[in-house]
């Protein structure tokens, strides 16, 4: 079996902002009590002409430089996002043209928020296996074009941007590598947070836009109860295969989705907020994009180092959940 490792990080915010006092403007609320609710005070927003697989691409390309790869190096594309470019075909074939790649193996993962640590978890699989040698991750999502502004309750939370990662073999005699993760999936609790016009249940006719079905439907406080006891029980599981002592933890990267949220598993684990890496102030919640966009800017701006140990956790809808160590 071989050992995978993080080779390069990548990121991608649309330029335009969708601060707090926009969002005055639009529904009953007040960038105070977003601020205090939810620790966001703005969010990038994808500007009409621009896709989800042009975020993806922009990141791609980032993370292939820091990789020193080209396109035709890579052996396989997932993309972790719940809002690409269309149903079918698959976002990731999409960047797979624009990258300009081989006819590799491309698919979407559809595991909401979870999805950046799902994507590597798979891509994992087939690194150490010895299958393919080079594969790109993204979690990429376009969330403002489905969320429902006149909604209070989730048009606040959500943001756009994407983030990506290379993985590939551990050279011989290196240290790093993902040296666990877990996965776990509830679908009973499925109707919490959904899409409900966004397959072939509910068919998009002027009725179910009429009824914004086609927009994300949210029960917050119950997401936000479901969100803390996933967080930990699944970060709990890792700390125990790995038998790594939470003191030695280097980072913890959680999925950004509500400051307070964050706050309640890093202080369930003892985590001092320094080792908490939150950006979640300046993007708001991209969902699937939130780990690996805050991985990228914690990489570039040299906090994260190499042999360093990471812990990632992420919970969204489905419900979804994972976490993964590894030593970067
Ligand atoms: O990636 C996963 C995605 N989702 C999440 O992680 C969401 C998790 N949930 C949350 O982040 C929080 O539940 C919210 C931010 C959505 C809501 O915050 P909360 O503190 O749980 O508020 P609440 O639902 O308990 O509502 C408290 C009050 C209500 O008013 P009344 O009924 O007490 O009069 C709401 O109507 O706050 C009101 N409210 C707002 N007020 C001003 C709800 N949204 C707003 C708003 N501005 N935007």
């Amino acid at each position: 079996m071989y050992k995978a490792k993080i080779l390069g990080t990548g990121s991608y915010l649309p330029e335009k902002l969708l601060t707090n006092q926009d969002l005055e403007k639009l529904v009953e609320t007040t960038s105070a009590w977003i601020t205090e609710r939810t620790g966001i005070r703005e969010r990038h927003i994808t500007p009409v002409g621009q896709n989800n697989s042009d975020l993806c691409v922009q990141a791609a390309r980032r993370a292939l430089d820091m990789a020193r790869l080209e396109p035709k190096d890579l052996d396989m594309i997932l993309i972790a996002t719940v809002s690409g470019d269309q149903t079918m075909p698959s976002t990731a074939c999409v960047v797979q043209n624009k990258l300009g790649c081989r006819d590799i193996f491309a698919l979407d993962v559809t595991a909401a928020c979870s999805g950046f640590i799902y994507g590597l978890t798979i891509a994992h699989q087939f690194i150490q296996t010895g299958m393919y040698k080079n594969i790109l991750v993204i979690g990429a999502e376009v969330l403002t074009r489905i969320v429902d502004y006149t909604d209070r309750n989730t048009c606040i939370l959500f943001g756009d941007g994407a983030g990506a990662a290379i993985l590939g073999r551990t050279p011989e005699g290196e240290k790093s590598e993902i040296l666990t993760s877990h996965l776990h999936a509830d679908g009973s609790l499925g109707n919490l947070l959904e899409l409900p016009a966004s397959g072939t249940a509910i068919p998009l006719t002027y009725e179910a836009i009429d009824q914004r079905l086609h927009l994300v439907k949210m029960q917050g406080k119950e997401v936000f109860k479901n969100a803390v006891r996933t967080m930990t029980i699944c970060a709990q599981e890792a700390l125990d295969n790995t038998g790594i002592d939470k003191g030695t933890l280097d980072w913890m990267i959680p999925h950004q989705a509500n400051m307070r949220i964050t706050d309640s598993v890093a202080r369930y684990f003892e985590i001092p907020k320094e080792k908490v890496i939150i950006n979640l102030e300046r993007t708001g919640n991209t969902s699937s994009a939130t780990i690996p966009i805050a991985l990228d800017e914690a990489v570039r701006d040299g906090r994260i180092q190499r042999n360093q140990l990471i812990l990632m956790v992420a919970f969204g809808a489905g419900l979804t959940s994972g976490s993964l160590i590894m030593r970067f």
